[in-house]
């Protein structure tokens, strides 16, 4: 692999320094005007001005990538989605639109309960067909690192083959996926009535084989009204932690249940959600290593007028994080760049807070910052160049993909045609 040394960037946003960013960090950061970027065997190995860069000896044999004047970031960090489901829901997103609750849905048998019945009849290959089609969506949208969760087969079988089908993903497209066991989403159809049962299933059988098995690093529970409440979710994730799946949850999204206060208890990686976090929670997540992912494209999608209390958390210093959660039930879209204008728009964040919320805490969301997240020297060279003049405008003009080169480990992956 050739050297390469990239410019024509107008404006460089590296979010180096260190991670995650809380409070004003997670505004002030560099911005290189006119800058470069030198990548060595899909490494950064130098970043700063057009000058600097252009004087170092590796650089004066590299290929040249001239952007023409873009505005260049690190790769989106999406650290919560539901890459693996078997289609979309959109007739339930009409009913929605009439007037009927996502809770009552779900009730009625359809929600994550549909999605379950029809992807226990795929098979791998056809799961994998869809799945390949959105890593591509997001990659155009300027994703480089993802997180994907089971939660669509509850069965042993169904979760262990959404499992190696993310595996085979890995290694057939170029993104990074980190893998999630949640294994309890909500309880399966086969034992209605018996939550308690399922919780020592998934405690006591699945979680040992999955993580002997090496297929996940980390395991969710979906804590909430209509799930698993605070008891049952750290009965599961206990016995994730002993056998070295690291703790995330999906936290105080419909109702406040208290499972901030154990993402906190237990130092989970992340807290996702926390729609109905209260002052309480939120200064344990702020003097917490919990990263606070949120995810507005739910409220969004669901039409509902309540979104998580951004401010209120950074104002306290939490490492505040931004994803997607994309999924067919609350928010089906692989696009990053929707969620910084619904973080800017309905959050009230700045267009800086939530781009870092997005990169480098997204990173942190997974433990990986000392990989991705930044643009800084030794990280991967996972690179996404928008055409804009200003940063501010990719948020700002909304519903537009702003994307026009993705980079992922030195490797051009996205090229927008030139008309
Ligand atoms: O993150 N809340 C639980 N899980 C998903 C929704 C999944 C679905 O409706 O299919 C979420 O919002
Ligand atoms: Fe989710």
């Amino acid at each position: 692999m050739p050297d390469l040394l990239i410019t024509g960037c107008s404006q460089l946003l590296t979010l180096r320094g260190p991670a995650p960013r809380r409070g004003r960090e997670l505004r002030d950061f560099e911005i290189i005007r006119d800058g470069a970027l030198l990548v060595r065997e899909g490494e950064i190995h130098a970043v700063g001005t057009r000058k600097n860069v252009e004087r170092l000896r590796h650089s004066r044999r590299a290929k040249k990538i001239d952007l023409g004047g873009r505005v260049v970031l690190p790769g989106f960090v999406d650290s919560h989605t539901h890459l693996i489901f078997p289609e979309s829901r959109a007739a339930e997103y009409e009913k929605g639109i009439a007037g009927v609750s996502y809770e009552k849905i779900a009730k009625s048998g359809g929600g994550i309960l549909s999605s379950v019945r029809k992807l226990r009849r795929m098979s791998p290959d056809e799961l994998k067909v869809r799945a390949h089609v959105h890593l591509r969506q997001m990659a155009e949208h300027g994703t480089t690192t993802l997180e994907a969760k089971t939660g669509y087969g509850l069965d042993f079988s169904s979760e262990v083959k959404t499992l190696e089908v993310v595996r085979e993903l890995r290694l057939e497209q170029r993104l990074d996926i980190a893998t999630t066991f949640l294994g309890a989403h909500v309880v399966p159809p086969e034992y209605k009535g018996r939550t308690e049962d399922f919780v020592d299933l998934v405690a006591r059988i699945w979680i040992p084989y999955i993580a002997q098995t090496g297929l996940a690093q980390f395991c969710d529970v979906f804590c909430d009204r209509g799930a698993f409440t605070v008891h049952q979710t750290a009965r599961i994730l206990m016995a994730g932690l002993v056998c070295g799946l690291t703790p995330r949850l999906h936290a105080d999204q419909m109702m406040r249940t208290g499972a901030a206060r154990l993402a906190v208890r237990v130092q989970a990686a992340s807290a996702d959600h926390l729609d109905k976090v209260n002052a309480g929670d939120i200064r344990a997540l702020a003097d917490s290593k919990v990263a606070c992912t949120l995810l507005p494209g739910c409220s969004f999608h669901l039409g509902l007028k309540h979104y998580a209390p951004a401010r209120a958390l950074i104002d306290a210093g939490a490492a505040v994080a931004l994803a997607t959660d994309f999924n067919p039930g609350t928010s089906p879209t692989p696009n990053m760049q929707m969620i910084l204008s619904l973080a800017c728009s309905a959050l009230r964040m700045t267009p800086a807070e939530a781009i870092a919320a997005a990169t480098i805490n997204g990173a942190y969301a997974l433990r990986r910052h000392s990989r991705v997240g930044s643009l800084e020297v030794g990280k991967f060279a996972d690179i996404a160049a928008f055409d804009v003049d200003d940063y501010r405008e990719i948020p700002y003009y909304f519903g537009v993909n702003h994307c026009s080169l993705v980079m992922k480990r030195g490797s051009v992956i996205f090229e927008k045609a030139e008309n």
